[in-house]
């Protein structure tokens, strides 16, 4: 690869981490990216409000194989240091619910900010720029691009993979940064998807599709902790938050533990009601506590008399346990597709926790989500990506 433009740094990928980056590194910094706009991830967060990051962001809220290696990037570059960005800046936001902060207006204000500090730091953007292949020689590596119907080699001294993971391919993901971290000697942990639905088949499904639409407030459990938000449930099986956080920690095979009644109110509305008015239906009773369909349901699944008077003890623990303490396998997920974030990716093992860099390569730095560290919904990745992102620019 000869003839070659040098700058200090390339970043691959203009993502939430990349961009980040890039406003950090210093003079000399180019963004390489193959899609048309940067930062399309955080355009489509969050409804379009971007979730970008969450007031409790704590180390517990990220699964990794080392859940210790992302504590030194997130205590450094907190969700403190990204809100201060986003109000210099004047994004006026507001905190949904369990910390999660978001735009007023638009998910643009928060690309905007970071291409107006990547300007700051005079970081070049280059667009719809295909990477062709990366070397590595004496004087650093060399990337071969090609851009606007010319091949164009670039020389640098630091190189950082921040092409992201799997996750929604029709918006540009691939494994490129995957690729090139076997191809410099580092380990890659076996991927899958995370935040995403569970879908089911046969007969469960049957029963799944007749309540599509119909959204509860439920804690949700698989390998993990559980969840308390809402459940949806959809014409392909479960999802809603709680469902989507319960996803990052379920295997293939495992069934997911579901409780209906968080807040254990249907017992004893069941039982006043079965002494004080007893010739109410049950379905009427679990109504008042459950959305009407999933009552409905649960009433005739459970095939309970049609007065509360008239159901026993042993029925009413049926009915309990069916709805505080329901097992039910999925069949699978829906894939990257729909997948908010990747599992897995570049072991965190061959990576310096403070800076990014890889251990057996000096140069090259992996930041975001193609790193296995992935957070739970409300927040967390796009903060990962930052204090990542921000960890190498300092590093650089
Ligand atoms: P990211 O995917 O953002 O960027 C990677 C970049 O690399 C892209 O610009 C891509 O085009 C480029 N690229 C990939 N392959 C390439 C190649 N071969 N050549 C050149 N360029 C290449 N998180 C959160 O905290 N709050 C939220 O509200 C949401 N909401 C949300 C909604 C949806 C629908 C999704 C899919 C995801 C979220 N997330 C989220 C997760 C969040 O978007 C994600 O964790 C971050 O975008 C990861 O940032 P990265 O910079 O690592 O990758």
């Amino acid at each position: 690869m000869a003839n070659s433009t040098r700058y200090k740094t390339v970043i691959l990928g203009a993502g939430a981490a990349g961009m980040m980056c890039a406003a950090h590194a210093g003079p000399g910094t180019l963004v390489l990216d193959h899609a048309k706009a940067p930062g399309e991830k955080i355009r489509i967060s969050g409804g379009g409000r971007c979730n970008f990051t969450n007031t409790g962001c704590d180390p517990d809220a990220f699964l990794s194989a080392n859940p210790h290696f992302a504590k030194s990037a997130l205590s450094r570059y907190t969700q403190w240091d990204f809100l201060d960005l986003v109000q210099r800046h004047g994004i006026a936001w507001h905190e949904k619910t369990l910390g999660q902060l978001f735009c007023d207006r638009s998910a643009k204000d928060i690309i905007a900010m970071l291409r107006a500090e990547m300007d700051a730091a005079t970081a070049e953007l280059w667009l719809q720029t295909r990477i062709d292949e990366v070397a590595h020689g004496p004087d650093g590596f060399l990337v071969r691009v090609s851009r606007e119907g010319r091949e164009i080699t670039l020389a640098c001294d630091h190189l950082v993979l921040a092409t992201g993971g799997l996750s929604i391919p029709k918006m540009g993901a691939t494994g490129l940064a995957y690729k090139l971290a076997r191809q410099f000697g580092l380990d890659v942990l076996d991927t899958r998807p995370g935040l995403v639905p569970f879908t089911f088949s046969g007969t469960p499904l049957d029963a799944l599709k007749a309540l599509a639409g119909v959204a509860t407030p439920a804690r949700v459990q698989a390998d993990g902790p559980a969840f308390d938000e809402a459940l949806l449930f959809t014409h392909r099986g479960l999802s809603g938050p709680a469902v989507l956080q319960a996803s990052s920690y379920w295997h293939e095979g495992q069934p997911v533990t579901i409780d209906l009644d968080p807040d254990a109110r249907t017992l004893p509305a069941l039982k006043s009601a079965r002494q004080s008015t007893g010739r109410k239906s049950p379905a009427t009773i679990l109504g008042q506590h459950l959305p009407a369909r999933l009552a409905t349901a649960l009433a005739e699944e459970m095939s309970l008399p049609a007065n509360i008077g008239d159901c026993g003890d042993a029925a009413l623990d049926r009915l309990i346990e069916r709805i505080r303490r329901w097992r039910i396998t999925p069949s699978g997920t829906e894939g990257y597709r729909t997948a908010e974030v990747t599992l897995g990716g570049i072991d965190t093992s061959g990576l310096n926790s403070t800076s990014m860099e890889a251990r057996s390569c000096p140069g090259l730095f992996a930041i975001g989500e193609a790193v296995d560290v992935t957070g739970w919904l409300g927040g967390y990745n796009f903060q990962w990506a930052w204090s990542s992102g921000w960890a190498a620019g300092q590093a650089i």
